[in-house]
């Protein structure tokens, strides 16, 4: 039962984090490219701020719950006197995991921080720049995120 309430919000946690990075991507900033950049820059730092909070929330959750359950698999396969293998979908999913939460740290504390400041000083082209920056990093968090999700489905 535990294991299934970990797995559960382990899935949870992708549906905020890769649901949300979808959403921002594809139907969010498309949309708020027609106003002017003050007001854009704005909107997205606001939006960011209350993302990138709930995203830092689902990376603790996924870690913890991934490697409860890992380690639930490997007790269990060791107390009944096998050797424990990780399984090749889930070493890929931990490796990948890591290389989106490294990348999540990048965007939230550096990225998120200079669009931040440039906004603060109301520096319009260096906020685009960031903007322009973590747009490309969501978009590579996206694509690992959608494979993780392919890998652990279909292999
Ligand atoms: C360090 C990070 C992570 C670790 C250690 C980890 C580990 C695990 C483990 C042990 C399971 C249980 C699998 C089962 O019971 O069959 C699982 C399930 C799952 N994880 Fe992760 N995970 C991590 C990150 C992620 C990320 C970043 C995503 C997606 C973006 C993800 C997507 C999934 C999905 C979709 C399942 C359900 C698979 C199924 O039921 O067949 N995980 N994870």
């Amino acid at each position: 039962m535990l294991y299934n309430i970990l797995k559960f919000a382990h899935i949870l946690s992708v549906i905020v984090w890769v649901g949300g990075m979808a959403f921002a991507h594809f139907f969010l900033r498309p949309a708020v490219q027609s106003l002017e950049p003050p007001q854009r820059l704005r909107l997205m730092r606001d939006v960011m701020q209350r993302f990138l909070n709930a995203v830092a929330a689902a990376v603790v959750v996924l870690f913890a719950s991934g490697l409860w359950m890992i380690g639930r698999l490997a007790k269990q396969t060791v107390q009944s006197g096998g050797g424990f293998a990780m399984p090749l979908d889930w070493t890929i999913m931990a490796v990948l995991g890591i290389v989106m939460m490294a990348i999540f740290g990048h965007i939230r504390f550096a990225l998120f921080k200079r669009l931040q400041c440039a906004v603060a000083a109301s520096d319009w082209p260096a906020g685009g720049q960031a903007m322009a920056a973590i747009r490309r990093w969501v978009g590579v968090n996206l694509a690992i995120g959608v494979v993780i999700v392919g890998v652990t489905l279909l292999l």
